[in-house]
């Protein structure tokens, strides 16, 4: 999988991507991060990627132009289809759908936007996702970029060491996850669930998945209510 992205701060998600997960899948050659200085792509003589937006109001708008000689440049590079991704405060809320979904495709460019976004004529151009990572507003796209290439990319099979453990997290199957605990079986007076040691793995799987959605129910009941519904059963 190519992962370019676009930015006006690349270091910042070059330094992300070297670290941890994201680096191992580039060691293991099965995702390769590419960056693109969006300051090289500017025509304007004092190399501006920004200007003030149409209609008046405050904040500054990143110009059309150099996000998409950028993008022009990445296509280039790496020809196959690609999806282009816009991580922005008004785009579908990040999922486990969605990291899945993106994590079968084999190009991704992210265009990292930043002040009061990006020229629209580039979403409706060039962009085939719209992303958020949830309802607050971050000051550039660079750390949302981090974020969604984060969730697809352990997602990409060979990535993670055992997928199994993926499988396990929470919304992979809709629901919560449950308690984890580890050695010693003691701390500070609170002991580990008997059953975590009792060696009995029938009871383990199913003091798991009733942990899932006890505690699903509690601090998530939309999610609680979707799963309750896609087993076909009553919410109580
Ligand atoms: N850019 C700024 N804030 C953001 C958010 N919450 N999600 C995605 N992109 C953003």
């Amino acid at each position: 999988m190519e992962i370019s992205f676009i930015s006006p701060f690349c270091n910042l998600i070059e330094k992300f991507t070297s670290i941890s997960m994201l680096h191992r899948a580039n060691q293991k050659g099965i995702v390769q991060y590419n960056f693109f200085d969006l300051f090289s792509f500017s025509d304007d003589p004092n190399n501006r990627i920004d200007d003030s937006p149409y209609g008046g109001g405050d904040g500054m708008i990143l110009k059309a132009q150099p996000i998409y000689n950028a993008y022009k440049k990445v296509i280039d590079q790496y020809p196959s289809k690609a999806r282009v991704i816009y991580p922005t405060p008004d785009g579908e809320m990040l999922s486990t759908a969605i990291s899945k979904n993106l994590s079968k495709e084999d190009n991704l460019i992210f265009i990292c936007g930043h002040y009061k976004g990006i020229d629209q004529r580039i979403r409706d151009d060039i962009v085939t996702d719209e992303i958020s990572i949830g309802d607050y507003i971050l000051t550039g796209g660079e750390l949302p970029a981090c974020v969604i290439a984060d969730s697809i990319v352990r997602l990409v099979p060979g990535v993670l060491n055992s997928i199994e453990s993926a499988k396990t997290d929470s919304f992979y199957d809709g629901l919560l996850d449950c308690p984890h605990y580890t050695r010693p079986e003691e701390y500070n007076g609170l002991k580990v669930p008997k059953v975590l040691i009792s060696g009995n793995h029938r009871k383990i799987e199913e003091w798991k998945m009733n942990e899932k959605v006890k505690k699903t129910k509690f601090k998530r009941p939309d999610l609680y209510k979707k799963y309750i519904e896609s087993k076909n059963q009553k919410v109580d």
